[in-house]
């Protein structure tokens, strides 16, 4: 046991210093702008972890999805929404190899979805627009979990109302545990050492209730707040127990991709990505989370200091140019952020080692049935980009471009649910080539179960992307290579769906379907 174990500071080899990443402001730069450390009011909220009940070996949940009324801000009311509460919903833990059967009941007074993010379950259980729950009732769906251990998450995925219900709280976490994770002695006392962190950007008006705007730019680039909260929270502190504390983080923005640092640019290790563990953790000192992407952190608080959890905000680099896409495009991700305060307590308690070795995923190999596909996702904003006639009918197939902007696409056609775009052989491993000609980054996101990123424009991707993912990054220009395995679960009639997972998009069209046959 003792020789598989370093000491954090053993294991710290070739950190990416932030000041060596071009275009980021430094932490040091946010420390100097920092209020967080002094103004932040509130500790942060946990959300109850649900272990369900069982009965005949099946795990059973309740969740009741509900209109609710919460004060993110002292004494200003927001209407909100929430699964069991108020905003958001419980942790849910699971464990590998268990079957689940969750009641969901729709008591929010119109149609909804509830998707499990993540997970490899056959498509009828899935939660997506297929699987709507009509105002007043409820759906059962049941399925045995299979994906690694880790951390996943649930939200509504109503066809065309995904961002603005999830805006108001229709999302929660989900925590997978299995043997082998278990036997790795990570911190793993939920609320204590083991902490999930859901952060989001939200819009508060002038009496400091939540709004939705919905405004021409909110529905082009998605939609971006000024205000942030994690697990609900607004202006969180966190007053950590233990020396090594384990953060699950989740960009459950709508739009907004973080970039998390530490206020001092102390060094951590990311030892999780969407799927479970990576084989060895990554040490870094900024990590990059685009909407929907998991990480989870080891971070050591053994000096006892108190330091900010912060985002980072990027130089613009998108020329400016009359007109309103250029300066829509230059602000995207421009704002800095201080996240979580963190304060710890006296007499930290703990050692702070971590295994060198956690996991042992290999690069997909044997493939039998190799098939490419192409994904190209585009946007048009207020004139025809022209460059992306699809195959498509109907008024707004096929066309790319447009009037007003909204014109969001894969492979030129506009999300039809109607339409099946592919269709895939059973038995197969595929290889998705995933392009962007819009100037601005989206994270996608496929159904069905996990795969692996081969390459970035030829490059091997970073070593933080060498785990099980389910929603990648793809920057404007570029071609990323993912290859996936679909050896179960065919079904002739209920599709999967695959999108950009900034909710605006998705909404307005940037998804397609496809049955595994
Ligand atoms: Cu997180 Cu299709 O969803
Ligand atoms: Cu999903
Ligand atoms: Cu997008």
């Amino acid at each position: 046991m003792i020789n598989r174990r370093k000491t954090l500071k053993a294991l710290g080899i070739g950190a990416l210093g932030a000041s060596g990443i071009p275009g980021l402001i430094t932490p040091k730069t946010i420390a100097q702008h920092s209020e967080l450390a002094t103004t932040a009011l509130n500790s942060l909220n946990i959300p109850p972890l649900e272990e369900g009940s069982i009965t005949d070996t099946v795990r059973q949940f309740q969740l009741t999805m509900q209109r609710g009324s919460r004060s993110f801000l002292p004494d200003s009311p927001s209407e909100t929404l929430g699964i069991n509460g108020d905003y958001l919903g419980p942790t849910l833990h699971f464990r590998r190899n268990e079957d689940v059967s969750l009641q969901i009941h729709n008591q929010i007074g119109e149609p909804t979805t509830l998707h499990w993010h993540g997970f490899h379950i056959p498509a009828s259980e899935d939660g997506g627009p297929h699987q709507t729950i009509a105002v007043g009732d409820t759906w059962n769906p049941q399925y045995k979990v299979l994906q690694p251990a880790g951390t996943y998450w649930y939200h509504s995925h109503m066809l065309h109302k995904s961002a603005e219900q999830v805006y108001k709280g229709l999302a929660g976490l989900i925590i997978v545990d299995d043997e082998s994770n278990e036997e790795l002695d990570l911190p793993s006392t939920y609320g204590t050492d083991d902490i999930p962190l859901i952060v989001q950007d939200r819009n508060f008006n002038r009496e400091g209730a939540l709004v939705y705007r919905a405004s021409y730019e909110d529905t082009v680039i998605g939609t971006h707040g000024d205000t942030i909260l994690v697990n609900g929270t607004w202006r969180p502190y966190f007053e950590p127990q233990t020396a090594l504390v384990r953060f699950r983080l989740l960009n459950a923005a709508n739009a907004r991709t973080f970039t998390f640092a530490f206020s001092d640019g102390r060094e951590f290790y990311q030892i999780a990505s969407d799927g479970g563990l990576l084989n060895s953790p990554v040490p870094m000192t900024t990590l990059e989370l685009a909407v929907a992407e998991r990480a989870e952190i080891l971070v050591d608080f053994s000096d006892g200091r108190e330091v900010t959890l912060v985002s980072l905000g990027k130089t613009p680099t998108f020329p400016e140019f009359p007109g309103g896409m250029s300066g829509m495009i230059r602000s995207l991700n421009a704002q800095s952020f201080d996240i979580l305060a963190i304060r710890p307590q006296q007499n930290l308690s703990g050692q702070v080692i971590l295994p060198q070795r956690l996991e042992n995923i290999g690069r997909p190999t044997g493939i039998i049935t190799e098939i490419t596909r192409k994904i190209r996702l585009s946007m048009g904003f207020g004139t025809r980009s022209g460059d992306d006639r699809g195959p498509g009918r109907g008024a707004r197939n096929g066309r790319g471009g447009g009037h007003g902007g909204g014109h969001f696409s894969i492979n030129g056609r506009v999300m039809d649910v109607n339409y099946i775009n592919e269709r895939i052989p059973l038995y197969s491993t595929e290889i998705w080539e995933l392009t962007n000609t819009s100037p601005m980054m989206h994270p996608f996101h496929i159904h069905h179960g996990l795969f692996q990123v081969l390459d970035r424009d030829g490059a091997p991707p970073p070593a933080n992307e060498l785990g099980w993912k389910d929603t990648v990054k793809v920057n404007p220009g570029e071609l990323v290579r993912i290859v996936m395995r679909f050896e179960d679960f065919a079904d002739p009639d209920n599709p999967y769906m695959y999108h950009c997972h900034i909710l605006e998009h998705e909404d307005r069209g940037m998804m397609g379907q496809f049955l595994v046959v």
